[in-house]
């Protein structure tokens, strides 16, 4: 496995392994790697011959008041668990590499951005589709991975990569969750003992409404009730319980199944967001 921290490093070695015939895979990713990201790379490793991740703290997509600063960084153990998960290359840029002086362009999805998470984080997923519509021109791979996880980004890169002509299929993953339902991230470890013990909670009331869902339940009559659910544990701080079209992103309102339901929450300073699909049609027996 090689570390790489230029562009023309990572675009070198990924024209050679082209060149001998290998199909690229891309994990982007900002580091600090857990399980949801190590099933990513399982996934592309599978699929495709040569692996590259990225590991970059995107400045951009964080709002003035939000953690960039103290986002975990953990460079050398990151590269002991690529190593042992079966990644080839990982593509590690400082800051100027992506954004050098006078960078002035970006990429911006309309409409899908507009509500969920992009409602509270203004900007931010301007800062997400910039910096991945750079890597995906950088190391130009056959297939890049996402999680269901961050649900919207998912979305909004399908979008994007529709939307620009970019060569790449996008490859969306389930959630990877702790034994008690939990969504792992990076953000978890935030969590004091208090905390960390009431935070399946979110799940446990995104799945209820999802039940709901699956017996007819609006996507109004859903949000309402997983957010009785939410309000009656302690520490939560609801921001949004919303339920949604699975591909427009619009609010479901009367209309049923199919819909995600998506929330984000507070536990102190932490912000959890989660989220749960229910198909058409389903469980309406
Ligand atoms: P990051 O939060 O590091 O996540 C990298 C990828 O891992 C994303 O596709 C995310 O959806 C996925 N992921 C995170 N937790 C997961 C879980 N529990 N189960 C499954 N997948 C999970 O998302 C970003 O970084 C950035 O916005 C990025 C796309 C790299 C652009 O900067």
């Amino acid at each position: 496995m090689k570390v790489v921290e230029r562009i023309s490093q990572a675009r070198s070695i990924i024209a050679e392994t082209k060149t001998a015939g290998n199909t690229v895979g891309l994990v982007p990713t900002m580091g600090a790697l857990h399980a949801g990201h190590l099933a990513l790379i399982e996934a592309a490793r599978r699929r495709d011959d040569f692996l590259v991740i990225s590991i970059f703290v995107n400045p951009t997509q964080f709002g003035p008041a939000e953690d960039y600063e103290h986002y975990p960084r953990e460079p050398a153990r990151d590269a002991e668990l690529a190593e042992e998960a079966g990644v080839d290359l990982i593509f590690a840029p400082p800051p100027q590499e992506i954004y050098p002086e006078g960078f002035t362009t970006s990429v911006t999805v309309t409409g899908l951005t507009e509500g969920l998470c992009g409602r509270y984080r203004p900007g931010h997923f301007q800062g997400v589709t910039t910096v991945v519509a750079k890597l995906l021109n950088i190391v130009q791979p056959d297939r890049a991975y996402f999680g269901e996880k961050d649900y919207q980004q998912l979305i909004v890169i399908k979008r994007m990569v529709a939307d620009l002509n970019i060569p790449v299929e996008i490859i969306g993953l389930p959630t990877v969750r702790e034994a008690d339902g939990l969504a792992v991230s990076s953000r978890n470890r935030y969590l004091s003992p208090e905390q960390r013990a009431v935070a399946p909670r979110l799940y446990e009331a995104l799945q209820h409404g999802a039940e709901l869902a699956s017996q007819g339940a609006s996507g109004s009559e859903v949000e309402q009730a997983v957010k009785k659910m939410l309000a009656k544990v302690p520490l939560f701080e609801v921001q949004y319980v919303e339920a949604v079209h699975p591909n427009s992103l619009e609010p479901r309102g009367d209309a049923r199944a199919p819909m995600v339901i998506a929330a984000a929450a507070y536990l102190g300073e932490t912000r959890l967001i989660d989220n749960v699909k229910v198909e058409e049609g389903s469980g309406n027996a």
